[in-house]
């Protein structure tokens, strides 16, 4: 039984903001203050979803209200930046979804406006909190692996459905997939190795995006060195169809260490190793599918949302910031400004000369991910 204080959320954005609110509602430490989105018939459809709850179209309603306590936001990538920027100013504790931004450019005011609210930042990089993703990561911190040799992640997801107008003509212009579909296994290497040094990457625009009207690669292959020497591999295809799945899963990380290798797979609840003096194995879970697909299918996998909410209020009541927080989520951006630096260059790039252009100066995180039973 948590002995957790209950934090009151407000939703901002209702379509992959469905699994916010389901998480809310079945996490103990939770409830729902408030949802809201322009569109006045995605919150009527909510609440016939999800049971009655106050709701809004106007964004500063939400941020006026008392008795909220964290804004949960889930607005295209662009509109992160402003609308976390309001949330600090309004005094509430903020979770943004992944890409924490899709450029830097706003990073020290974002830093500048938590630091002067003395509220937490953390950012629902939800592949971090999958069943698959946190046993390799508790095989990882009991030392299973050895010392690290090589960390290769990817996420290929066939996103056609995302360029064809979803966000309307002019965000989809500047759709990013750097950040859209990159912050995922990006930020899936930086857990392992906090530090990268240096980033090189090739790109290229899918005839599909190219003909969507985006701008920037969609197709990327990137080769990363962290500053102990750690070598890594980033890879992310979003324009074509995704391989078969009983071949392939949509999201890897792969470890590679002195004493065993390991592959934890998304969305397929799996996860293989291979260590020194052991049978090697696959680990499945699959009586927590309707834990986290709990919409049928994979769409909208609400229960790695419900494990970071969760992991956010216990955070919150030990003292901790929550993981990743902004700092560290600013510290991936930068990696993935380096990426695509490199991609127009054709150069590596440097991630430290990227914090200093930007002027975004962070500490590296003290506390790591953990969750109650
Ligand atoms: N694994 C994940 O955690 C995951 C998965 C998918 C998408 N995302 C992220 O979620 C975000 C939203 O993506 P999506 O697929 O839900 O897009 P979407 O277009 O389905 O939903 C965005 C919603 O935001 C609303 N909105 C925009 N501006 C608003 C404003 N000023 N006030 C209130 N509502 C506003 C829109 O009306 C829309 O309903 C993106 O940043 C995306 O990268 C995260």
């Amino acid at each position: 039984m948590s002995t957790t204080p209950i934090l009151r959320l407000g939703g901002l954005g209702l379509g992959e903001g469905r699994s916010v609110i389901s998480a809310a509602l079945s996490a103990p430490e939770w409830e729902i203050g408030m949802i809201c989105d322009l569109d006045e018939g995605l919150c009527r459809e909510r609440c016939r979803e999800f049971g009655e709850m106050p709701w809004t179209r106007n964004y500063a309603e939400m941020l006026g209200r008392d008795d909220i306590d964290v804004i949960a936001i889930y607005t295209p990538d662009p509109l992160h930046a402003p609308h976390m920027l309001q949330a600090l100013e309004a005094g509430k504790h903020v979770i943004c979804t992944k890409p924490l931004l899709d450029d830097l450019t706003p990073g020290p005011a974002l830093l500048q406006a938590q630091r002067a609210s003395g509220k937490r930042v953390m950012v629902g990089q939800s592949t971090r909190f999958v069943e698959s993703m946190m046993r390799q990561r508790a095989d990882f911190e009991a030392g299973r692996f050895g010392k690290l040799v090589s960390v290769e992640a990817k996420y290929i997801h066939d996103h056609r459905n995302y360029m064809n107008g979803k966000w309307g003509p002019e965000l989809t212009k500047t759709m990013n997939w750097v950040y859209l579909g990159l912050s995922h296994p990006v930020d899936l290497v930086r857990w392992y190795l906090p530090e990268i040094e240096e980033v090189f990457a090739y790109g290229l625009l899918s005839p599909f995006a190219a003909k969507a009207g985006l701008q920037k690669a969609d197709s990327l292959h990137a080769v990363l060195k962290s500053a102990d020497g750690v070598i890594a591999q980033v890879t992310g295809i979003y324009g074509v169809p995704e391989h078969h799945p009983d071949r392939d899963a949509l999201k890897t990380c792969t470890l590679r260490g002195t004493c065993g290798t390991s592959t934890s797979d998304y969305p397929q609840l799996r996860y293989s190793r291979n260590l020194d003096g052991h049978q090697p194995e696959w680990i499945a879970f699959p009586e927590l599918n309707d834990y986290y697909y709990r919409f049928g299918g994979y769409m909208h996998h609400a229960g790695e949302f419900e494990n970071y909410l969760r992991h956010f209020a216990q955070a919150l009541a030990r003292g901790e910031s929550p993981q990743p927080d902004l700092e560290d989520g600013l510290r991936t951006v930068a990696v993935m400004k380096a990426l695509e630096r490199s991609v127009e260059s054709g150069t590596p790039v440097r991630v430290a000369e990227i914090l200093r252009e930007y002027n975004v100066f962070c500490t590296y995180p003290t506390n790591d991910f953990t969750l109650d039973p």
